[in-house]
């Protein structure tokens, strides 16, 4: 992989464990940080043979994201904020169709565009120390990496209102008891849980569960009954690979599976 200034990335056993270094501003998302973010999640997109699941996490033990750049955000005109809406935006739009899952070990404060990022991916672990909140309608501004967006559908227009309109910033359990994350442990077991998660995942079908996410998360969008047909059609698609083979292969033949993700050769 490239070298990024602001990115420290482990790939071991097919999990990519992706950690934003920017711990002076506590991992603000200025538009450098938010560029080579797009590259990294390029690379590791690419890498499906290498990566089969990712980790996103923050440096340090205080922040996981504290929000988009203020400081930056500051002297901006509306062309330049709607300009940087899009970059965030497009970069968190990528995470949603990576191939690959990607798991956010939120390590502390997720504010803004740190609750934006974490939303964008598709399961969230929690420290018992992280928070939450979107604080922009306090900076005169709105959630401009589509919080506005995500935060309804993932836990109702209600809840996303309340936090939108009030900034109140809420503690790791009230986000596990609106569904905002899946999860909450101790600091010191986030990334080991997050990571054991990751592992799990990878020792599926890639192919599986590659479907299985544009399933969820394209379906989503849809009416139930293009939904449904939207499964039928990649459920379909996983007979076309060898996973299906060697997964069912192994249930038939009472052995372990080892998948590689391969499609089978064209008959
Ligand atoms: N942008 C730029 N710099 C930031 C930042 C941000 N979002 N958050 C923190 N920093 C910087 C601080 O300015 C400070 O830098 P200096 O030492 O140079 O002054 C450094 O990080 C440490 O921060 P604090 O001294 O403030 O640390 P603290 O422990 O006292 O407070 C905090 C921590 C509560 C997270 C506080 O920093 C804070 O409120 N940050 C802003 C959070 C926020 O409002 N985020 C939303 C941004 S808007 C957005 O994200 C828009 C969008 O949807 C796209």
């Amino acid at each position: 992989m490239k070298e990024y200034k602001y990115f420290l990335i482990d790939i071991a056993d097919y999990v990519a464990t992706v950690t934003i270094n920017n711990p002076k501003a506590l991992n603000a998302l200025s538009s450098p940080v938010v560029e080579e973010m797009i590259s990294v999640i390029e690379e590791l997109s690419a890498m499906t043979d290498e990566v089969r699941c990712v980790v996103i996490t923050g440096a340090g033990e205080k922040s996981f994201v504290a929000g988009a750049d203020i400081k930056e955000m500051y002297e901006m005109d509306p062309a330049q904020g709607k300009a940087y809406g899009i970059l965030g935006s497009k970069a968190f739009q990528m995470i949603e169709n990576m191939p690959q899952p990607v798991i956010a070990a939120v390590n502390g404060f997720a504010l803004g565009g740190g609750c934006e990022l974490a939303m964008a991916c598709d399961i969230r672990i929690a420290a018992d120390t992280a928070s939450f909140a979107q604080p922009e309608c306090g900076l005169g501004i709105i959630p401009g990496f589509a919080g506005t967006q995500r935060m309804a559908r993932l836990c109702g227009k209600g809840f996303a209102k309340m936090m939108i309109y009030t900034c109140n910033r809420i503690k790791a359990d009230e986000a596990l008891a609106v569904g905002l994350v899946q999860k909450v442990v101790p600091l010191e077991e986030l990334l080991p849980t997050a990571k054991k998660m990751a592992s799990k995942i990878a020792s599926n079908s890639p192919n599986a569960v590659k479907l299985a996410k544009s399933a969820i998360n394209q379906g989503y969008e849809m009416d139930f009954v293009s939904g449904n047909l939207y499964e039928s059609n990649l459920f379909g698609l996983c007979f076309a690979n060898s996973d299906q083979v060697e997964g069912m292969g192994a249930f038939v033949n009472k052995g372990k599976a080892t998948f590689t993700g391969k499609p089978l050769p064209k008959k």
